[in-house]
C-alpha cells in the first residue's frame, strides 16, 4: 500500500493531477480502501439530494470485457482503427476502473447540467481522493461513454443515462511532468468595488 499524502489540504489542491493510465500499476486499491475512496467521491454537492448517479466497480476480468467492447462495437460502427487500439488500450493499462454513471431524473425540477454536474464532481472527488490516499487516477471518456450500443452491452443502460467518466485507479509507476495550467488573471475579472 502506498503511503497516504501528506499535503495540506490547500496545497493538495494547488499541486494535485492525474496520473495518466500508462504510468499506472497495479496494485489498485483494495476494496476497503476503494470504499473509502468512493464514499469520498459520494460527498458532492447534489442539488435537490438526487444522488444522480452510481459506480460500477470493474477489476480485471470486467476490464478486459470494457476493451474487448470497445474493440468489437468500435470496429463494427467503423471507427478509426487506430483511435480504437489506444482507447481499449487503456482499459488494459488500468489496474482497476471505476465507471461513474449519471442516473438523472429528468422528472425533477433539477436541470440534466445540475444532474450531470453533480456525477462530475463525484469523478473529480475520486481522483482527488485515490491521489489523497497514495494512487493515482486518471479520467477518460470517449465514445464510449456516450454510444447507446457500448452503454447497454456494457452495463444494461438506456439513454438518458450515461457515463460521466471511466476513473482508472493504480499505484503512480511513474510521475507525470506538470501540464500548462490555467492564467488566472486571463480567465478572472475582480469587481473594482
Ligand atoms: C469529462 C472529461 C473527460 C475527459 N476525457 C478524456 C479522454 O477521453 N482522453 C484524455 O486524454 N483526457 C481526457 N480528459 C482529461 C484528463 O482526465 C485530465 O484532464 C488530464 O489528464 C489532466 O488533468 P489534471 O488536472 O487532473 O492533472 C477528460 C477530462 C474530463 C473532465
Amino acid at each position: 500500500m502506498p503511503d497516504m499524502d501528506t499535503r495540506t489540504p490547500l496545497d493538495f489542491l494547488l499541486t494535485r493531477r492525474s496520473v495518466p493510465v500508462k504510468m499506472l500499476s497495479a496494485p489498485a486499491p483494495d476494496d476497503a480502501t476503494l470504499r473509502q475512496l468512493l464514499t469520498a467521491a459520494a460527498r458532492v454537492p447534489d442539488h435537490g439530494k438526487l444522488v444522480p448517479f452510481r459506480f460500477a466497480v470493474l477489476r480485471r476480468q470486467g476490464i478486459d470485457r470494457l476493451a474487448r467492447l470497445t474493440r468489437e462495437i468500435g470496429t463494427a460502427q467503423g471507427r478509426d482503427p487506430d483511435k480504437l487500439i489506444k482507447q481499449a488500450a487503456a482499459f488494459d493499462d488500468a489496474p482497476l476502473t471505476v465507471a461513474v454513471i449519471c442516473t438523472p431524473n429528468l422528472g425533477s425540477p433539477v436541470p440534466l447540467i445540475e444532474q450531470e454536474s453533480a456525477a462530475a464532481l463525484a469523478c473529480l472527488s475520486l481522483v482527488n481522493a485515490a491521489e489523497a490516499a497514495g494512487f493515482g487516477g486518471h479520467w477518460l471518456t470517449g465514445w464510449m461513454a456516450r454510444d447507446p450500443e457500448f452503454l447497454e452491452a456494457a452495463f444494461n443502460l438506456a439513454e438518458p443515462q450515461a457515463v460521466s467518466g471511466f476513473i482508472h485507479l493504480g499505484t503512480v509507476k511513474t510521475q507525470p511532468a506538470e501540464r500548462p495550467r490555467p492564467d488566472l488573471d486571463a480567465i478572472t475579472t475582480w469587481d473594482a468595488s
